[in-house]
């Protein structure tokens, strides 16, 4: 039997970047993710080729023509998944009985901006769509927050929108983790799919801890592991952190615009992984609302290694942290530390 559509939000999903409309200053658009993410939404690509989805589609009044125009696209597109398309400036109308939100709109980062520079204007918006969520999504609605500052922006969410249950809330961290996995995958020469359980901890931004501590590459002969494979405890320490932190930086760098068809599928992989679970034995990471572990203070959206089964995460426990990892995390958390409070600042 056919499976019930589920409804999916995806705000900033115009996903251009109009030089008219950079100017203006409250801006929803961020590069081109919600571009890149609706198609492979539609297509089957984050909840699997037997699910129907309906896609609500949310952007700024001066996107409404540009996001029009990507509504006929996905209806020229025919794809057999797609079972509708709300393409709309409302907020209620665009939060209403949505079972997953992925929040990509934002002010966006630009070239040499910190995020710090982009919070005061992310949080009136997160705060205004915490109580559309709040009140007109579906009650077990998933939500991912994917602008920038991420973890934060979500955090703000979670606070403005109590009665949606913390469980619920997260922020894409996966797209660090992917990098990880991809800059050793091209260090080893190996398929990027035979390496797993590398940790991305903390805040997305250049203070988070990409942690090869754990992780494996499958082979013939059974799971090795990366650091005894790479053999080079110097370049682990160093340059590949840096590379896996400072990646967004270089695509903005190199593309003028921020990661986007990166960013979009890792937005996929993320909610796949929530909703139909993780593989045995492998975990991914999340920014999730932390419970403690790790010593990291609860009241902080940090990015852990989680699996998940029945639409549920879990954090994974008991990994043992050295203390050149238990200095970075403590980084990492400061940095987020820092932003909370930043955020509540500009709360008005
Ligand atoms: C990325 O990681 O590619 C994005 O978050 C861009 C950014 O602002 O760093």
């Amino acid at each position: 039997m056919a499976k019930d559509p589920i409804r999916i939000l995806v705000t900033g999903a115009a996903g251009n970047s109009f030089s008219l409309i950079t100017l203006i200053s409250y801006f929803l658009l961020i590069g081109q993710i919600g571009y890149a993410l609706v198609p492979m939404i539609a297509r089957g690509v984050m909840l699997g080729p037997d699910q129907p989805v309906i896609l609500h589609m949310l952007d700024i009044e001066p996107a409404m023509e540009a996001l029009n125009g990507v509504k006929m696209e996905l209806i020229d597109a025919a794809f057999p998944l797609l079972k509708g398309v709300v393409a709309t400036t409302d907020a209620v109308e665009a939060c209403k009985d949505v079972d997953i939100a992925i929040m990509v709109g934002g002010f966006p980062r630009k070239e040499g901006m910190e995020r710090k520079d982009v919070m005061s204007k992310n949080v009136s918006i997160y705060k205004a769509q915490a109580s559309a969520l709040e009140k007109h999504a579906a009650p077990n609605c998933k939500v991912l927050v994917v602008a920038n500052p991420a973890n934060t922006n979500a955090l703000i969410l979670k606070e403005f929108a109590p009665s949606i249950p913390e469980k619920n809330i997260s922020c894409l961290t996966r797209l660090d983790h992917n990098r990880a996995l991809g800059q050793i995958s091209e260090r080893l020469n190996v398929d990027v799919s035979y390496v797993k359980n590398v940790i991305i901890w903390g805040n997305h931004s250049s203070t988070q801890y990409p942690d090869v501590n754990h992780a494996t590459v499958i082979t013939g002969s059974g799971e090795k592991s990366v650091k005894e494979l790479v053999a080079d405890d110097q370049w682990l320490k160093t340059e590949f952190i840096t590379t896996v932190q400072q990646r967004g930086a270089a695509i903005i760098k190199a593309r003028k615009l921020s990661s986007a068809l990166s960013a979009a599928s890792a937005a996929c992989d993320h909610i796949r992984d929530w909703v139909l679970g993780t593989p045995k034995g492998t975990w991914v990471s999340m920014g999730v609302y932390s419970d403690g572990s790790y010593g990291i203070p609860s009241g902080l959206i940090y990015s852990f290694p989680v699996t998940c089964e029945k639409g549920e995460w879990s954090i994974v426990k008991g990994l043992k942290i050295d203390e050149f990892s238990r200095e970075k995390m403590d980084a990492t958390a400061n940095e987020l530390i820092e932003e909370k409070s930043l955020a509540h600042s500009c709360v008005n």
